[in-house]
């Protein structure tokens, strides 16, 4: 179902430039779903993935802490990129699922992003609280 809704997301995909269309669904660890897509942009480093797409509009609607996210694009399993894992990494993502060639693949985030740096806590250690 998670991967339905990121399936589609990325019908509505921008990326005239790629032509390698991509949809995200994060689904919080309180039930709420938010999808994205990747927008393109012509200067190509401005180009904003489907999973951080999605990422800033569960932030902007309040949700902060993620369960998981699934991914469509392409025929291969779409793992999310370096840069998105990060932003994952700091909602506290636990699990990462994507389309397979013989159904969904399922894998917990630690396994994708080990020892991450993450978070506000890591950060208060040398900041304080702010
Ligand atoms: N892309 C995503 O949206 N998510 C990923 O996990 C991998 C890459 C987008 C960025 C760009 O618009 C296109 O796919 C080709 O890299």
């Amino acid at each position: 179902m998670l991967l339905d809704a990121a399936a589609r997301a990325a019908t509505f995909a921008y990326a005239p430039y790629s032509h390698f269309p991509v949809g995200a669904a994060v689904l919080t660890s309180s039930g709420q779903l938010f999808t994205g897509c990747n927008v393109e942009n012509a200067a190509f480093g401005e180009t904003i993935c489907a999973e951080r797409n999605a990422v800033t509009t569960m932030v902007a609607a309040g949700f902060r802490e993620i369960d998981t996210v699934a991914v469509v694009g392409g025929d291969e399993p779409c793992w999310p990129c370096g840069a998105c894992r990060q932003v994952l990494a700091e909602f506290g993502c636990r699990r990462v699922v994507v389309t397979g060639p013989d159904g969904p693949l399922e894998v917990d985030f630690t396994d994708l992003l080990p020892h991450s740096f993450g978070g506000p806590r890591d950060l208060s250690l040398h900041l304080g609280d702010t």
